[in-house]
């Protein structure tokens, strides 16, 4: 083995395939990573999670040896990316956030001659190029120059160059934004058969629901730095286990209804202005559900709803960072400041 291959046993005894350790990226002023640690097992999917600007792209980048760190080690199959990009391009498959095709080319001849810089024969580099142009559903468009694509044809076609290598690592950063619901669960139900056959996947998301159907493990960057990190139901349970809804009949109640809520736990409630409601995690589901009823009768505040659920993603998300994913398009839930900090402490 090389000096600069080493190979790690990560998390249940599996192979550690992508490391990062104490990777920190700085652009002037700016951190955009800031001391992040990840390591990924062979045929493991991690998900990286974080609003705009969280640093997933700059991490992702740094580990498919396209930018340097500024501090920390990057090691894909056990070769650190610094030492040896040439040994780490060989083992992976990159499908970047901008697409790597060539707009003047049609899609087959894009995926040929990603083949042709594999060094593939030519009649194996056809047939690889027909092999995911079906399996991308992109047969009817692959002699199309890929400028008149759609963007979600575009996304595909970037995808499907990313595998011409069969890549055993595969890093993906944000595979499916922008693609109709059709067709993220087509891809998604092609990365699962990719997985299915041994590959690992480094991928990047905003989409909780993509990271709760696809990640084994996930962790939630922001400003730089990972602030939680685990299953999507370790996450979940950070959050306090449940979550307790409250809508008031008379909008004018809300801030009554917050005030009952944030005293339950002593959790910050978040609100969501369109719907009219608040919600809180909750430690023991019927106690505070029986206490909030007492409270909200005593109060006489009348209720339209009141429920008690397992958190979804978004609301892990929303109380780990403060604020929703898919920010941009849907901001309508503002959290308030928390009361006491959440369950994980460790940001700033
Ligand atoms: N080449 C660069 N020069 C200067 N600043 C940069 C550069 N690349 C990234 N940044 C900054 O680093 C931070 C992290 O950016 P990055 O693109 O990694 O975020 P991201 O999590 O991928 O966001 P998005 O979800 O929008 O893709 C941002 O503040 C960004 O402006
Ligand atoms: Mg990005």
């Amino acid at each position: 083995m090389s000096p600069s291959a080493q190979a790690t046993t990560g998390r249940n005894g599996g192979e550690v395939v992508i490391e990062a350790i104490d990777v920190v990226r700085h652009f002037g002023d700016v951190k955009a990573v800031d001391g992040v640690t990840i390591t990924v097992t062979r045929g493991e999917v991690f998900g990286l999670l974080g609003p705009n600007g969280a640093g997933k792209t700059t991490l992702v980048r740094m580990l498919a040896t396209l930018l340097p760190p500024t501090a920390g080690v990057c090691r894909i199959g056990g070769i650190d990316v610094q030492q040896d990009p040439m040994g780490v391009r060989a083992l992976i498959g990159l499908a970047g956030q901008s697409a790597a095709v060539d707009d003047l080319l049609t899609g087959r001849e894009n995926l040929e001659i990603v083949g042709r810089l594999y060094q593939l024969s030519k009649p194996e580099a056809r047939r690889r190029a027909q092999d995911i142009l079906e399996r991308l559903s992109l047969t009817d468009a692959a002699d199309r120059l890929v400028k008149t694509y759609s963007g979600g044809m575009r996304r595909r076609i970037d995808l499907g160059a990313s595998l011409v290598g069969r890549p055993e690592i595969l890093i993906l950063d944000e595979p499916t934004t922008g693609l109709d619901p059709r067709t993220r669960i087509e891809l998604w139900e092609f990365i699962q058969h990719l997985v299915g056959g041994g590959t690992t996947v480094l991928l990047t998301t905003q989409y909780l629901e993509e990271a709760d159907e696809l990640a084994d493990r996930l962790a939630v960057l922001d400003q730089g730095k990972i602030i939680a990190e685990g299953t999507s139901d370790e996450l979940k349970e950070q959050v306090g286990g449940d979550v307790l809804m409250a809508a008031p009949v008379n909008p004018a109640d809300l801030p009554a209804v917050i005030e009952v809520l944030g005293g339950l736990d002593h959790a910050a409630p978040w609100v969501d202005e369109r719907r009219q409601q608040a919600s809180v995690p909750v430690n023991d589901r019927i106690a505070a559900l029986l206490a909030a009823g007492e409270l909200f009768e005593q109060r006489n505040i009348a209720l339209r709803d009141l429920a008690v659920s397992r958190p979804s993603l978004d609301q892990v998300f929303l109380t780990l960072t403060g604020h929703m994913a898919e920010e941009q398009a849907d901001d309508e839930t503002t959290p308030l400041p928390p009361a006491g900090q959440s369950s994980n402490g460790s940001r700033s």
